[in-house]
């Protein structure tokens, strides 16, 4: 018995190259970057792209384990209520340190109002709303989750979108969506700057996934153009494992391309 247990374990050193190809061509994808046992956490694990980051992690091997906490869960949090953040990183500590931090939160219609076509639709209370749910509110996830990181190569990524770059805007309209987008990537780029002083193998990264269906854009998007979300989450792991870290954050889409802020 114990012969035959040596024999399987000096078989699956021989071969475990082998079988790592072979599991990461079952598995959507094998993180390498963070080792082979990091712990994962999903915020926002109940949208569409929350949900396809947990079922990515869970399959991945090299994935400890992977936590969750969001509007839905109990304590759950919302992200215009600074004590339910803290109280959510309070019961997440437990499960950390963590390599990985996904914020996948986000809105698009803003209590029951899509985005702004022209000046004319800007609302001063909807406009605000906007920046705290996509900028302010992931904010203070930042200031509350960071320190959560482990103080070795880790990433914490932040879903934003292509339409918070300035220099891309070339179509104008979406006028709250795309300037709390551009804050919260402001609000990215000055916390890697203070981040990389604490640990210097820290990433930050803004995310575009590409147009996914999803409650956030079924009012403005054709499945046909739409990404499925498991392509989506696979592409973005793997331009995040391939990522150096850098005193300022990336700015990538799921394609593995770097965007300009
Ligand atoms: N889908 C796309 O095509 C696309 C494109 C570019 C960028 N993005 C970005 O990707 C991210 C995820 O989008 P998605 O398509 O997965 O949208 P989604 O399915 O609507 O998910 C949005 C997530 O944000 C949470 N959330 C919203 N408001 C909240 C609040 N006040 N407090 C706490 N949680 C809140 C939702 O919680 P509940 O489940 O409780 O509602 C849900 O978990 C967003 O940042 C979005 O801007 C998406």
């Amino acid at each position: 018995m114990v012969a035959t247990t040596l024999r399987t374990f000096k078989w699956f050193q021989r071969n475990s190259c082998t079988l790592r190809t072979i599991l990461s061509l079952i598995v959507t994808v094998v993180m390498d970057s963070l080792g082979s046992s990091y712990r994962a956490l999903v915020i926002g694990s109940t949208g569409t792209i929350g949900a396809g980051f947990l079922t990515a992690l869970a399959q991945d091997p090299n994935c400890e384990l992977v936590a969750e906490v969001s509007r839905r869960h109990n304590p759950g949090f919302d992200l215009a209520d600074e004590a339910s953040l803290a109280e959510a990183t309070r019961q997440c500590a437990p499960s950390g340190p963590f390599h990985f931090i996904v914020d996948a939160t986000g809105a698009l219609t803003i209590d029951g109002h899509g985005p702004e076509k022209h000046l004319g639709a800007l609302d001063a209370t909807r406009l605000l709303r906007s920046f705290q749910v996509n900028a302010v509110g992931p904010a203070l996830l930042l200031k509350y989750f960071l320190p959560l990181l482990a103080r070795e190569r880790t990433i914490y990524a932040k879903l934003s979108a292509r339409v918070g770059s300035i220099s891309d805007n070339s179509k104008g309209g979406w006028y709250g969506y795309r300037a709390s987008k551009a804050a919260v990537n402001m609000f990215l780029q000055t916390a890697a700057i203070e981040f990389a002083r604490k640990n210097p193998q820290a990433i930050l990264a803004a995310l575009q996934p590409g147009t996914v269906a999803s409650a956030l854009s079924k009012p403005f998007a054709t499945p046909d153009h739409c990404t499925p979300v498991a392509e989506s989450v696979e592409g973005l792991l793997k331009a995040l494992d391939a990522l150096a870290p850098k005193p300022s954050a990336h700015f990538v889409d799921f394609r593995g391309a770097t965007i300009g802020w």
